[in-house]
């Protein structure tokens, strides 16, 4: 994602506190409060410019969806498109991932999704990777028993090192996808990344891994 400095962004965030929301951390354990009512709660790790939660805001009433994202340069588009279209069921959060458990209590949420997550292709930053067995971690301490983290992505290099670090982690490994758009999945809805690679012709990569931690 290309970087432009926004130095009216700040400002904008504030100025929309009933999308973005600052502080988030008085909210852990309270989110239902936020959303007034019970539904479940999806979250998206680096949501960018906000396509997919817009989208899914607008399939699924039913579900509330929070966005979390690192750029504020970057998240004011995400909460553009909620002003706009008014989505009640949508939040957004301007923090990094690394800080998750300050803001979600456990079995607070009962889906994460990753798209198109930065590669960090080389080996020293490994460690960055949203799929990197720390962040899986992270992800165990919000979610629900038997949660799931919906993966999709261009990057065949990321897709296996997530495969492999899911696997070792864990986790179950459902419905891997090899080349989503040819294949029978309903409801896909187009991230901007998505958009961008598969219309340069790149086959997009899809998971769905599941937390073997459920009482038997
Ligand atoms: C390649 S972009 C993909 C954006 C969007 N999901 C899409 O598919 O169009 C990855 C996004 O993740 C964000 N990101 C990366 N690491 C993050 C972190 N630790 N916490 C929050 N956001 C992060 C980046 O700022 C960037 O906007």
């Amino acid at each position: 994602m290309r970087l432009r400095h926004k130095p009216w962004a700040n400002d904008f965030i504030t100025e929309h506190s009933q999308y973005a929301i600052s502080n988030p951390e008085q909210y852990k354990g309270r989110w239902h409060e936020v959303f007034g009512n019970h539904n479940p709660i999806h979250i998206e790790v680096g949501t960018g410019k906000g396509q997919f939660l817009a989208g899914m805001s607008q399939q699924h009433p039913d579900i509330n969806y929070i966005g979390i994202e690192l750029f504020d340069s970057i998240i004011v588009a995400a909460i553009q498109k909620a002003v706009d279209l008014q989505l009640s069921n949508l939040k957004l959060l301007n923090v990094n991932a690394k800080d998750l458990t300050d803001y979600f209590d456990q079995n607070e949420v009962q889906r994460v999704y990753l798209n198109f997550s930065d590669p960090w292709p080389k080996a020293r930053h490994t460690k960055r990777r949203l799929t990197y067995k720390e962040f899986l971690s992270l992800y165990e301490k919000i979610l629900i028993k038997g949660g799931e983290i919906h993966f999709k992505t261009d990057n065949q290099g990321l897709f296996e090192y997530s495969l492999i670090s899911f696997s070792e982690y864990g986790l179950r490994l459902k419905f891997i996808c090899l080349d989503l758009h040819q294949s029978d999945f309903e409801g896909n809805i187009m991230t901007e990344y998505e958009e961008k690679f598969s219309g340069k012709g790149q086959r997009i990569y899809r998971v769905e891994a599941k937390y073997m931690n459920e009482d038997r």
